[in-house]
């Protein structure tokens, strides 16, 4: 018997078993290469996983747990609000704790990890989205700003952190191949350490598992809560020990003003004990996409947009402020210890699972494939901001929004290449007038050229102002690059 028959009647009682032989229902049909393309899908899915999850999140809408208090939490003002920490349980300096980052960067103790396996849809764009080109002066890639931001790091505290990048199934080799490419944007490969989320199949109504062509199960990524353990299953974690890591840097991989390793808040994260820690910006908008820091019940927590009560959304406080303001950037510190007492096998917890409803491309019965109007399946997914309320001494801090939060979601409007570029001239712009540099400004008073400044160059204004030995001439409509 082949290697292809027997894994062929390994999967048909295994199936049987879990009301799934739907799977194989094209099987006579399939040449070879499909047979064998479908039986590495089918390698994919966790059947053990999926069966209780299946009762609860698919055949049924799980219970909406209605939390009885929701309070705004107290959260650190951003660094140049304020001097000093707020309230008595948190005496120490922002300056101390920066002085604990700049250490822990120092000594090595720290890592870079994004998030890169999303789909990208909303963008419309045909890639890995890290290899979509944003600078206004230089069109790089969002995965060169965030090199960059390694070697302004390793520039300025005397140490490279390493790179852990999450992709996917679906653009892994494409993201691997781009970095080879490009030489890594001036990082070695050495530097940075590739691997794969998982994977969760779509579910019809019933229960059933479906099939994207007769040959194919809809497959799509668990979701960035799915990080935590793909950093234990894929060895990230053992490989941070070996190498003396045990703090976590997270962002994602749309938001090009991102610092990708930032002392102060790497400092709080330390000095506070907290074992995961997230920064916020205001909402510039009651109805804006972002995630809302919550404390719900006495946790920290986020509530996403999508399900965050409407009265709540647009409440207000005594001096007319947005009484819930603190909206999420998705950018963390983990404590590696954090994610492993998350992950170990004994212990692992599971982070809860979002249902959503979408349109997936299936088969019917004769094998066609049919390309839904409306949402026909069941997507699961984990989100990353569900462990806050497992970590001790969680906080939030605050940051300004226009130094460090621009993201691409969209092709054009909110989010967009657009909006985001403009921001980065907008920042690099205000970091020149920090510096003394006269930045030429149209009759609205945008910068009346395009500006880009590498993070190589410079991390931040006071960074820009050391590194400027003279002082540039800048002239109107003339593109002017620090790298
Ligand atoms: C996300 C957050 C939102 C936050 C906003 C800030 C969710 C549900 N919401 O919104 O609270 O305010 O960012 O910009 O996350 N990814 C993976 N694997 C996956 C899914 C996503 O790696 O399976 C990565 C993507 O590549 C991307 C990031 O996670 O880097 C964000 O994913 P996306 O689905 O675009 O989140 P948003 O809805 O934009």
């Amino acid at each position: 018997m082949s290697t292809l028959d027997a894994r062929h009647r390994a999967y048909q009682s295994k199936l049987a078993e879990f009301g799934q032989a739907h799977l194989l229902s094209f099987w006579p049909q399939l040449d070879d290469q499909q047979r064998s393309q479908l039986l590495d899908d089918l390698d994919q899915v966790d059947f053990v996983r999926c069966a209780p999850l299946i009762n609860s999140y698919v055949r049924q809408r799980p219970a909406v747990h209605v939390p009885q208090h929701i309070e705004p939490p107290e959260c650190y003002p951003a660094a140049g609000e304020v001097g000093k920490m707020v309230g008595s349980a948190h005496p120490t300096e922002y300056a101390q704790a920066r002085r604990a980052g700049e250490d822990a960067i120092h000594a090595g103790r720290v890592a870079a990890f994004m998030v890169a396996g999303g789909q990208g849809t909303r963008l419309g764009y045909d890639g890995p989205k890290g290899a979509f080109r944003i600078t206004p002066v230089r069109d790089a890639p969002l995965f060169q700003v965030f090199a960059e931001g390694l070697l302004g790091t390793a520039r300025r505290y005397g140490r490279r952190p390493h790179w852990y990048i999450m992709t996917s199934l679906t653009n892994h080799a494409e993201t691997t191949a781009f970095f080879e490419q490009n030489r890594y944007f001036g990082l070695s490969p050495d530097d940075v350490t590739f691997f794969r989320q998982g994977q969760m199949p779509a579910f019809l109504p019933d229960g059933r598992i479906a099939l994207a062509e007769r040959h194919r199960v809809a497959l799509s990524p668990d979701g960035h809560g799915g990080s935590l353990r793909a950093l234990a299953d894929n060895g990230a974690l053992a490989d941070m020990r070996r190498r003396g890591i045990d703090t976590i840097s997270y962002f994602q991989v749309d938001n090009p003003l991102v610092r990708v390793i930032d002392p102060l808040f790497i400092g709080l994260h330390l000095v506070t004990g907290s074992e995961m820690s997230s920064k916020a910006v205001r909402k510039a908008y009651d109805e804006e996409r972002v995630g809302v820091f919550c404390q719900v019940d006495g946790q920290l927590e986020v509530i996403e947009y999508s399900d965050m009560p409407d009265e709540l959304m647009r409440a207000r406080n005594p001096d007319a402020t947005r009484r819930f303001d603190a909206g999420s950037i998705a950018i963390h510190i983990l404590s590696r210890a954090f994610v492993e007492r998350l992950t170990t096998f004994n212990s692992a917890v599971q982070l809860p699972w979002h249902r959503a409803d979408k349109q997936v491309t299936t088969v019917d019965e004769a094998g066609n494939q049919v390309k839904p109007a409306s949402p026909n399946a069941v997507k699961l997914e984990m989100l990353v901001f569900d462990a806050i309320p497992l970590a001790r001494n969680p906080l939030v801090l605050y940051t300004r929004r226009e130094e460090e939060f621009s993201p691409v979601k969209n092709a054009a409007g909110v989010d967009s290449p657009a909006t985001a570029q403009r921001d980065l001239i907008r920042r690099a712009a205000r970091w020149l007038d920090t510096s003394g540099v006269t930045v030429p400004r149209a009759a609205d008073g945008e910068p009346a050229l395009p500006i880009e400044i590498s993070p190589a160059f410079a991390l931040d204004a006071a960074d820009l102002q050391q590194q400027l030995k003279t002082p540039p001439v800048l002239t109107t409509g003339k593109p002017a690059l620090f790298a």
